[in-house]
């Protein structure tokens, strides 16, 4: 898709591949939200600070009620507790299928109807090795 023009949302914007991300894309022409759990945290310029904890189902909807003119979502936001599937802390293992799984799916089934009301784009998601 084209990026310049383009309004993108980058989960997990404030810092390591996201941040790297939201980076990109505003040098390439898009408005970009970065979207994160501490917006005070997102230091690129130019980009547009967005609250948004994954995990919790207030803030993707206070955060799709914000950036209602996206067209490009970049579910990047992830954990890594290397907890062992066979015998780790299922309290760890919850919390990764509650960010990777369950969080990337509710962001995404709360942005796609804009991304389709604004004419259409993209959704991208950053997998991990947990997936
Ligand atoms: N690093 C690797 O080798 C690697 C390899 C393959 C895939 N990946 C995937 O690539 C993505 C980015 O990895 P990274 O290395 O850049 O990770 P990172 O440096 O640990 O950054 C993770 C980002 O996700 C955010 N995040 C975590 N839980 C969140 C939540 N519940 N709501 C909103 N934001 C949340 C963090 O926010 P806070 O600052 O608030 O913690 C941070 O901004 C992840 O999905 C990861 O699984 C990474």
């Amino acid at each position: 898709m084209k990026i310049e023009g383009s309004v993108a949302v980058v989960t997990g914007g404030n810092r390591g591949f996201g941040r790297h991300l939201v980076t990109r894309l505003v040098e390439r022409g898009a408005k970009v939200y970065a979207a994160a759990r501490r917006p005070e945290a997102v230091d690129v310029p130019g980009a547009v600070p967005l609250r948004l904890d994954i995990t919790d189902p207030a803030s993707v909807r206070e955060a799709a009620a914000v950036a209602t003119d996206a067209t490009l979502l970049i579910n990047n936001a992830g954990i890594f507790t290397s907890t062992s599937l066979i015998d780790g802390d299922v309290g760890d293992i919850r919390r990764e299928m509650e960010t990777h799984y369950f969080g990337t799916l509710d962001v995404t089934r709360a942005f796609a109807p804009i991304i389709e009301a604004n004419g259409g784009g993209a959704i991208l998601n950053v997998l991990s090795v947990l997936s």
